[in-house]
């Protein structure tokens, strides 16, 4: 399918073949990729699919893993983003715009930031994965969504090599929501991100659970991040440890009758009000109601301390998880009528 030499001269180094992504996908499956490479030089991808007919179907990029679900073996090249670069595109007294390139870890990155006082990504502290797949889902966590802080995305279209820098403002930003999961899903390549962070401090410690953390503490940056790794080591699991991919089903979002209707049937629901007459229902919650919560079976299992969280304990294969995925979300569909939708992208 793909012509050896053609490949060598995407990537300049030495390509794999029949390479275990084990160690590249955060559920720890087994599954085997055709060919395998890094990426340092978006150069080098750009004039690979300018040069010639590029099959873009058999292309998949891999960040750190910490959001795919691979079925089964991948039958062709799976490109995988390496290299940090941060570039100050413009500075003031009150904000600093950043480059980062797709291959940077994205919480040694966070790191950067609060190190360096600037502003906003500390509540998104120790998310896994790179910056080149933060702005996929729009990541979000403790308040704070990453579509705040991006002004522009840039990267190149897989089916003609051509960049694109798309402004924030037509991302279509929404919860765990973009563009990119939509008319460009797997069309592109981001290879870079632009942010503007605050120099003067703009914290948000309005989340419930980290207001609670941070009481009795003064109000840092460094405190903010502290406190989210805290809770968030207290109730997620380590990947490296167990495997899972992070929340595996979406919060869904419906309309406020529907939960006015489960609230008087389950007066303990939990859910937050999500704009235009709409809520946002916790599929924790849902999940842990319907017993689910620390429920095994074999090395599939729900997460003894996030009922949203499925885990691989050492052997599960993919359809093990995606049998036990499917049984929870008939479950949630009998139970309160509310069908739950994946986060995690499946390949
Ligand atoms: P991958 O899993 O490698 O890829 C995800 C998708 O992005 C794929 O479709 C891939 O093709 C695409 N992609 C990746 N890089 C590029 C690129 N450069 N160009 C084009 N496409 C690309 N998410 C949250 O939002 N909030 C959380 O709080 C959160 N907590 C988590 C906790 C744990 C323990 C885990 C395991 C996951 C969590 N996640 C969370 C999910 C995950 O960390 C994020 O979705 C993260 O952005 C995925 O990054 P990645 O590099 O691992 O992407
Ligand atoms: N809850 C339960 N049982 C549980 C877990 C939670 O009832 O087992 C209830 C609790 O009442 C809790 C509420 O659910 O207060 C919310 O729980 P949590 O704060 O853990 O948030 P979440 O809605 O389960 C979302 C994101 C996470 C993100 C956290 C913090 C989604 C799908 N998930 O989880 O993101 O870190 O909020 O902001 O929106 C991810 O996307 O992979 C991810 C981990």
């Amino acid at each position: 399918m793909y012509n050896l030499l053609l490949l060598l001269k995407i990537t300049n180094y030495f390509m794999q073949t029949d390479f275990s992504l084990k160690d590249y996908n955060s559920f720890h499956f087994n599954v085997k990729t055709r060919y395998f490479e890094t990426l340092k030089d978006p150069a080098y991808l750009k004039n690979a699919i300018i040069n010639r007919e590029f099959d873009t179907d058999n292309l998949f990029i891999l960040g750190g893993g910490s959001n795919v679900f691979f079925r089964d073996n991948f039958h062709g090249l799976v490109l995988h983003p390496v290299g940090k670069e941060i570039e100050v595109i413009e500075e003031n007294e009150a904000y600093i715009v950043l480059e980062v390139s797709a291959g940077y870890d994205w919480d040694e990155f966070v790191a950067w930031t609060v190190e360096k006082g600037y502003c906003g990504l500390e509540n998104l502290s120790l998310i896994p994965g790179q910056v080149g797949a933060a702005p996929i889902q729009n990541i979000g966590a403790y308040g704070v969504e990453v579509k705040d802080y991006i002004t522009v995305v840039k990267g190149i279209y897989l089916d003609t090599g051509a960049d694109f820098e798309i402004p924030a403002e037509a991302c279509r930003f929404d919860y765990r929501d973009s563009i990119f999961k939509h008319e460009l899903r797997g069309k592109v390549f981001i290879s870079h991100m632009q942010l503007r962070l605050n120099k003067q401090p703009d914290f948000n410690i309005s989340y419930g659970q980290l207001e609670e953390q941070l009481k009795g503490t003064e109000i840092t940056q460094q405190a903010i991040r502290d406190a989210v790794i805290e809770i968030r080591e207290q109730k997620l699991p380590d990947p490296d440890v167990i495997g899972n991919a992070g929340s595996f089903f979406k919060n869904p979002i419906v309309q406020k009758a529907q939960y006015d209707f489960l609230k008087s049937q389950y007066p303990e629901i939990k859910a937050y009000p999500a704009g235009n007459d709409m809520m946002k229902i916790s599929a924790a919650w849902m999940i842990d109601n319907a017993r689910w919560k620390a429920y095994r079976v074999g090395d599939a299992g729900v997460h003894p301390k996030q009922a949203l969280v499925l885990v691989n304990y050492g052997m599960a294969k993919p359809r093990d998880i995606m049998s036990l995925a499917e049984q929870i979300r008939k479950d949630i569909l009998f139970k309160f009528g509310i069908e739950l939708e994946m986060e995690v992208r499946l390949v």
